[in-house]
């Protein structure tokens, strides 16, 4: 029989400290996908490194599903190649590898054969026997959403899902990658299917960015330190920004991207995620549900948008050509599998708010984009000013309110504005930086999203991942912005040049308001 293990309470200070200790069972990460870029890039990575820095059960077991005829050898060097080109932790230490690849196994299934299902139930109870995996499983859908529900179907019908299974006699957790639907209604099919098979707590719809480092730091910082809980609010707080930017196009994505854009591949998910924890309500406990409840609170905070506020306060743009580090690259209609007509948004700012005593009167400017100046994906608390009157025979309008920055990547950390003196006889003021990174303070760079997020599916734990009402909630808000921009259809979309920070018509509303974006 396979022992539990202790995880130390380094991996999950808060929840291990919260709940007490937690234990990770022998399992099966079965992966749906198995050739593809998102198992090779971060997956099989992410195992490798947790094999390698986790204290992990020996019977931890990895079956990669694919169509393409492979043995477990050639399985087990491509995960090498995967690992010595994308791990986080290289070269790779052939010790751990021995052992991590001794568990690598490959079945041969397409996902719309019921035989490949037969085959690979087959496979798992024999992990069960000879590795000792107690017939517990983590399907991983890691692949194009349009086979989620044939998967999900085949599972079921293979009665793979154990939705009803005693405890104790084995459990099956599924994990569904984004894009989780299309708009409301294809999430809400999606939910519903999965409900057929699985109940709501073995689903675990995966946000990558809340496995992030400094995303989990947001509630630390609020609910941790005295000095920024009791200012969490509108009578301090001025305004909320958040952006997501990144300087790469649409990388060979054309299909997907085209027909998602900027707001359904973004906002939706990542930003609405953001959101929620920068303005939740203190929790009750760091459960899963307890969270869960507290952000859903939030999204059910923001009024539904009017017509006329999503034309007064949505602004959507579509890169050109042009030069952008040095390099000329396309416009988005000239990459390739564009249509030249296309109208998709490869930009969006937005002024949301959320009308609860907390946040009532504070504006939530939110912008994406691709081909901006730079990637940088932050959160940028700006405070109310003081009153200046003491300054104001120097310049006073010219001092800057203070700032408090949640960088998600790169250089994750915090940093916070302050107005400071010049060194010398005058009295000159300038705002300065005091900043805090991951890497430096603790020595070691964050782990990756991927690995915290597995990780917490062996354990069971759901408090990263997104219910079902919080994905149809976000799905609400986009589609009622999406809908207002189809109808009428729009003749064209603000175009914006490499490189910059997007279309002009965002600087005019957030100028509006008096206020200014960040510069990126
Ligand atoms: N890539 C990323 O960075 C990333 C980031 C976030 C989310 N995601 C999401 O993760 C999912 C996977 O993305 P991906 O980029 O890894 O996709 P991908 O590279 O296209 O991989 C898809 C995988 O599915 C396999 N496959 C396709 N049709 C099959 C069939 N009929 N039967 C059996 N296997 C089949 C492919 O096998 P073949 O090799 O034989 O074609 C491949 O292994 C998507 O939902 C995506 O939105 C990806």
């Amino acid at each position: 029989m396979a022992a539990t293990l202790v995880t130390p309470t380094a991996i999950n200070p808060l929840r291990a400290g919260m709940r007490g200790t937690r234990t990770i069972e022998p399992c099966v990460v079965v992966v749906f996908g198995a050739t593809g870029d998102l198992t090779h890039r971060k997956l099989i990575p992410a195992l490798y490194n947790l094999a390698l820095e986790q204290p992990m059960p020996a019977e931890l077991s990895v079956v990669g599903v694919g169509r393409r005829p492979l043995d477990n050898n050639e399985f087990r060097q491509q995960a090498l190649d995967a690992v010595d080109k994308f791990s986080r932790r290289r070269p790779v230490n052939p010790n751990v590898w021995e052992t991590f690849s001794r568990g690598l196994f490959y079945c041969q299934a397409p996902f719309d054969d019921p035989d490949g299902y037969v085959r690979l139930k087959n496979l798992l109870d024999q992990l069960d026997r000879d590795r000792g995996t107690l017939g517990n499983r983590i399907f991983y859908l890691s692949t194009q959403p349009s086979y989620y529900p044939t998967i999900i179907e085949n599972l079921r019908e293979a009665d793979m899902a154990r939705r009803g299974r005693p405890p104790g006699s084995g459990w099956a957790r599924i994990v569904v990658e984004k894009p989780f639907g299309h708009n409301l209604e294809s999430a809400q099919g999606l939910n519903d299917l999965l409900s057929t098979a699985f109940r709501e707590d073995q689903i675990f719809r995966i946000d990558h960015y809340l496995g992030k480092e400094t995303v989990q730091n947001i509630m630390v910082l609020r609910f941790g330190n005295g000095v920024f809980e009791p200012i969490w609010n509108r009578r301090y707080i001025d305004s909320v920004q958040i952006t997501a930017a990144e300087s790469l196009g649409i990388e060979g994505r054309a299909a997907y991207y085209n027909e998602a854009g900027a707001l359904r591949d973004m906002i939706q998910n990542h930003v609405m995620q953001l959101l929620a924890l920068v303005a939740m309500e203190p929790p009750a406990n760091f459960g899963a549900d307890s969270v869960r409840d507290e952000k859903v609170k939030v999204l059910r905070s923001i009024p539904p948008m009017r017509e006329a506020e999503i034309v007064a306060d949505t602004v959507r743009g579509q890169y050109g050509a042009g030069w952008i580090g040095g390099e000329h690259v396309p416009g988005f209609v000239e990459e390739s599998g564009i249509p030249p007509t296309s109208r998709t948004e490869t930009f969006v700012a937005l002024k949301l708010q959320i009308d609860n005593w907390r946040w009532a009167g504070v504006p939530f400017y939110i912008r994406t984009g691709k081909r901006l100046t730079k990637r940088i994906t932050e959160v940028a608390i700006q405070f109310r000013r003081p009153p200046y009157l003491l300054f104001r025979d120097i310049g006073a309008d010219k001092l800057q309110s203070n700032v408090l920055s949640l960088r998600i990547q790169p250089n994750e950390g915090i940093s916070l504005r302050v107005e400071a003196k010049v060194p010398g006889q005058e009295m000159r003021i300038r705002p300065v930086n005091m900043e805090f990174f991951y890497g430096r303070a603790f020595g070691v760079e964050p782990p990756e999203a991927y690995e915290r997020l597995l990780l917490d599916c062996m354990y069971g734990d759901s408090t990263l991942f997104t219910r079902r009402d919080e994905t149809e909630l976000a799905w609400g808000l986009v589609d009622s912005i999406a809908h207002a921009w189809d109808h009428p259809p729009a003749t064209g979309i603000p175009r914006y040049e490499p490189g910059t920070s997007g279309p002009r018509e965002a600087d005019t509303l957030i100028e509006r308001d008096e206020r200014t974006w960040r510069r990126l």
